[in-house]
């Protein structure tokens, strides 16, 4: 296997003990991305296609730029030294000052940090959620986009092009679950970016589904459990049960402590592959179908019902694609899956109905928000 530079570990955070803001309106984020869509789009009309095509083509110095100003936290230095020219930067963070000012520099001028006629760098309104310590884990996706593991498999999109199959395996020899086994610095990271998207996403799935409904709710591959201690914590008679891998939960209980859920989660370490727990009267995934192809879904649909009763729900949180979709979050995600995952995408409605009726539930509805979806499954 190939060998990276260790990645820090994911700055602290302190958790609300109370439940997460309220997402805004749906038809609000609709018409917010639609407008930003366009807008991007009216800018490219205004530029020669060349120049549009060339700045795409430079979008891995975009990654690996901000992962390295990430690693180095800078945006840290300048909210807690004030605003700073490289050299002091560099004399405190031990870095080349020459090669800081450049990188710092090209920054500014896409928008990311501010600089002053003398080369004083300062935070503005972009950089400031690089910082460490903010929920949305902004600093942890770029430490996770830039590492080495990831970048290595998007140089083979070509193969996964021509083969379909996953370029992370072909590079790393293993699939990114057991990369992560064997890498856990990229474990703790990655685990803190799926804590930042369902910070982003939970509260819009407390208000899609009726969970008030539920008594006690399994998450499968449920992360840290911030979904679960925020459903929880919004409905008082509600317990939970928290699967994923023991890795992935020796954090977990920090969290669920820091939320003052941990008496009403139970801990269930092991692979959902291997066996689910029974007795709750729903079962709830979120962004685990999509990292697998459609037999290996089958197989873990097939395992949840094994473990459910008839009537319990399954409770599918995913992103929803259409053949032709214009939903620029779920293509880019959709092929962030292909890349990285065993045959992992993004699915429609039909597909998600076709997979649950395979593994023994039958689909009941779909609760839509434009950045995730609710499918609910029965087993019959
Ligand atoms: C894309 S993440 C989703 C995490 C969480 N559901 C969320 O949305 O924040 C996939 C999760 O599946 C877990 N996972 C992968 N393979 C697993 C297995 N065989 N058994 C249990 N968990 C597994 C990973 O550790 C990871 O937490």
């Amino acid at each position: 296997m190939p060998t990276y530079l260790p990645l820090p570990p994911p700055s602290r955070l302190e958790l609300p003990a109370t439940a997460l803001p309220a997402p805004p309106p749906a038809a609000a984020v609709r018409c917010m991305l639609a407008v930003r869509n366009a807008l991007v789009r009216l800018t490219e009309l205004l530029s020669p296609a060349e120049l549009t095509l060339f700045e795409h083509a430079t979008g891995v110095c975009k990654t690996a730029l901000l992962g390295a100003i990430a690693r180095f936290d800078i945006a840290d230095f300048l909210a807690t030294r004030g605003p700073a020219t490289a050299e002091v930067i560099a004399r405190e963070l031990g870095l080349n000052a020459g090669v800081l000012h450049r990188a710092l520099r090209e920054l500014a001028n896409r928008g990311i940090f501010s600089m002053s006629s003398d080369g004083t760098f300062a935070n503005n309104r972009l950089s400031l959620p690089l910082r460490s310590g903010q929920l949305s884990r902004v600093r942890e996706w770029l430490l996770y986009f830039s590492s080495g593991s990831n970048v290595a498999a998007w140089s083979e999109l070509s193969e996964t092009l021509r083969t379909g199959q996953s370029a992370f395996r072909k590079v790393h020899g293993a699939s990114v679950w057991d990369w992560f086994e064997a890498h856990p610095d990229e474990r703790a990271i990655f685990a803190d970016c799926m804590m930042g998207l369902t910070a982003a996403d939970a509260p819009a799935i407390a208000q899609l589904y009726p969970f008030g409904e539920v008594q006690r709710l399994c998450d499968v591959g449920g992360g840290r459990g911030l979904l679960l201690s925020e459903l929880v914590l919004r409905h008082p008679r509600l317990r939970g049960v928290l699967l994923d891998s023991p890795g992935v939960l020796v954090s977990a209980q920090k969290l669920l402590e820091q939320r003052g859920v941990a008496d009403r989660i139970e801990l269930s370490p092991g692979s959902f592959f291997e066996s689910v727990p029974s007795g709750c009267d729903a079962y709830l995934m979120k962004n685990i179908l999509h990292d697998w192809d459609d037999a290996t879904c089958v197989r873990l649909l097939q395992n949840v019902r094994r473990a459910a009763s008839v009537g319990a729900r399954m409770i599918l949180c995913e992103a929803l694609a259409e053949r032709c979709t214009r939903d620029l979050l779920a293509t880019r995600a959709d092929l962030q899956m292909a890349v990285v995952c065993d045959d992992g995408r993004e699915r429609d409605v039909a597909e998600f109905k076709g997979l649950l009726e395979q593994a023994g539930f039958r689909y009941r509805r779909v609760f839509r928000f434009p950045t995730i979806n609710v499918i609910e499954g029965e087993a019959i």
